[in-house]
C-alpha cells in the first residue's frame, strides 16, 4: 500500500501498523487491507473516470467494511452470487447499486434480486432471458438489463482470466449474431427494461488494445441495435480488468493516463457510428484492492536445494500456501516479498518460498531475492494480496482460513476473523 515504509528497527509498517505487531496480535498468516488506500484507489477512478458509473468488483475481495467502504465512496457494486449480494447488501450497499452478474444465476438468485430491487441484471444466455422474464411475471415487477456481449477479443492475460474470446462460456457472441437477437429479443419483451450493452475482456491487463477493439465492436452493436429498433441503447459497460503491479516488471498506467484513454477511445467510436455518447460504467476489482493488501507469513523452515550448475535455492517455507493464495498455483501468477520484521545486510540469494500444502506446486513467490540469513521466525510479507486472495482461498488440507484485518492510522480492525478448527469440526456431521 501507498506510505508503506521499513521504520528505524527495520521494521515494515503498513497504515501506521508495524507488521511484527500484527503478527503478535493477528498470528499469521493474516491478509492486511489499508483502508486509506482502499479509499483513495476508489477516489482516483472516481475523480479520473468523471461522470462514469464505478462498479467495485466484489469478487475481488469482500467483507460488510469493504462493502461499506465502497458505498462511502459512491461506488456501485459488482456481484455474482446469492453470498456476494447477502455481504453487499448486510454492509449497506444500496440494493440499487448493484449488478449481478454470472452465467448461471439460480432462479433464487433472479428472485432475490429482483424483490430486493438490484439496480442492473446482466443477462448472459436465452435461457436466462427466458428465466428471467418468468419471475418478473410472477414477482410483478421489471427488471432492469444490460446484455452481456462476446467481443472476439483475444485479451493478452492468462487464458483462465481472458473472456472475450469467442470459445469460452460467457456472454452472448456478437460475430455469432446471437448479441443482436439477445438485444432485440430483451428490447420486444414486457418485462424487461433494456439499458444497454456489457463487455468484461478479461483481467491482469495493461494494454489498452482490447479495449478499443471492444469498444469499437460493442458500437457497432449498438448502431445495429439502432438500425433494427429505432432506439439508441443508454447505457454501455465496460467491465474490469486493470492490471496491478504485482512485481517491477508489471508498469500499470496510472488511473488518470488510462481514463483519458478511454474517454479518447469512446468518444472516437462514438463519433464513428454517430452515436449520443452513452452513460459509461466499468468495474475495476483487482485495481482498487489489490494493491491496499499485503499477506503476512511467518517462515517455519529453511532449505538449500543444490541445482545443476553448482547453483543452489533457497526454499522458504511459510505457515500458509496455495489454501491462502492460489493465484501462482491457478495463473503461474508472479509476486515479491520481503522479510518484514528486520532489515537485513546479508548477500540476496535466489529464493523460493513455498506454503505447507502437500503439493510440489504450492508456491507463493516463485522466484525472488531474500537476503541469505532469512531464518526461521522471520516474517515475510507478500504486497498485492488484497484481490483474488481471500476471495479464492480454500480449506485444502484443513487448514483454517486466515483473518482480513484492516488497517488505519496504527488501529487495526478485523474485518473477517480466522478461521477455527471448531469451524471445521462443526460443518463435520458425519458419524
Ligand atoms: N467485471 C466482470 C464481469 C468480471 O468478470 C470481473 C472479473 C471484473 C469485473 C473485475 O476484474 P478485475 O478488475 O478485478 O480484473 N481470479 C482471477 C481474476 C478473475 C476475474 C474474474 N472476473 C485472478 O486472480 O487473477
Amino acid at each position: 500500500p501507498r506510505g508503506t515504509f521499513r521504520d528505524e528497527a527495520g521494521r515494515v509498517v503498513v497504515a501506521g501498523v508495524p507488521l511484527t505487531e500484527l503478527a503478535e496480535q493477528q498470528g499469521t498468516p493474516t491478509y492486511l487491507i489499508d483502508e486509506a488506500d482502499f479509499r483513495s484507489r476508489a477516489r482516483d477512478f472516481r475523480e479520473a473516470f468523471s461522470g462514469w458509473q464505478i462498479y467495485y468488483a466484489g469478487k475481488a475481495l469482500l467483507t460488510r467494511t469493504v462493502a461499506r467502504w465502497a458505498a462511502e465512496e459512491g461506488l456501485k457494486l459488482d456481484v455474482t452470487t446469492m453470498g456476494e449480494m447477502r455481504i453487499a447488501l448486510a454492509g449497506g450497499m444500496p440494493a440499487a447499486r448493484l449488478a449481478l452478474h454470472g452465467n448461471n444465476k439460480s432462479d433464487e438468485e433472479i428472485r432475490f434480486a429482483l424483490a430486493e430491487g438490484v439496480g442492473r441484471i446482466v443477462v448472459d444466455s436465452f435461457d436466462e432471458i427466458e428465466r428471467l422474464e418468468r419471475a418478473c411475471a410472477d414477482l410483478g415487477v421489471k427488471a432492469t438489463v444490460l446484455v452481456r456481449v462476446t467481443t472476439g477479443v483475444e485479451a493478452h492475460t492468462h487464458e483462465y482470466i481472458a473472456t472475450a474470446h469467442e470459445d469460452q462460456k460467457f456472454g452472448l457472441s456478437i460475430m455469432g449474431g446471437q448479441a443482436l437477437t439477445a438485444l432485440v429479443r430483451c428490447h420486444s419483451s414486457q418485462y424487461l427494461d433494456l439499458r444497454g450493452i456489457h463487455s468484461h475482456i478479461g483481467s491482469q491487463i495493461f494494454e489498452t488494445l482490447g479495449f478499443e477493439v471492444a469498444i469499437r465492436r460493442t458500437c457497432k452493436l449498438a448502431s445495429q441495435f439502432r438500425t433494427a429498433t429505432g432506439v439508441e441503447l443508454p447505457e454501455l459497460d465496460l467491465g474490469g480488468g486493470f492490471g496491478i503491479a504485482y512485481t517491477s516488471a508489471d508498469q500499470p498506467r496510472p488511473t488518470t493516463e488510462l481514463a483519458a484513454a478511454f474517454e479518447e477511445m469512446v468518444e472516437h467510436e462514438c463519433r464513428a457510428f454517430d452515436m449520443a455518447r452513452p452513460t459509461l460504467s466499468i468495474e475495476p476489482g483487482r485495481a482498487i484492492c489489490g494493491p491496499s493488501g499485503v499477506a503476512l507469513y511467518r517462515v517455519g523452515t529453511v532449505k538449500t536445494v543444490e541445482l545443476e550448475g553448482g547453483r543452489s535455492r533457497v526454499y522458504v517455507s511459510v505457515d500458509g500456501g496455495m489454501s491462502d493464495n492460489i493465484r501462482p498455483s491457478l495463473y503461474a501468477a508472479e509476486y515479491s516479498g520481503a522479510i518484514a520484521n528486520r532489515r537485513s545486510s546479508a548477500e540476496p540469494v535466489l529464493s523460493r518460498v513455498v506454503g505447507k500444502h502437500c503439493e510440489g506446486g504450492d508456491i507463493l513467490i516463485r522466484d525472488v531475492f531474500l537476503p541469505g540469513d532469512v531464518a526461521i521466525g522471520d516474517l515475510i510479507a507478500v504486497p498485492g494480496s488484497g484481490a483474488y486472495s481471500r476471495s479464492m482461498a480454500s480449506n485444502y488440507n484443513q487448514v483454517t482460513k486466515p483473518p482480513v484485518v484492516s488497517a488505519k492510522d496504527g488501529v487495526v480492525t478485523t474485518m473477517l476473523r480466522r478461521e477455527t478448527l471448531d469451524d471445521l469440526m462443526r460443518l463435520d456431521v458425519g458419524q
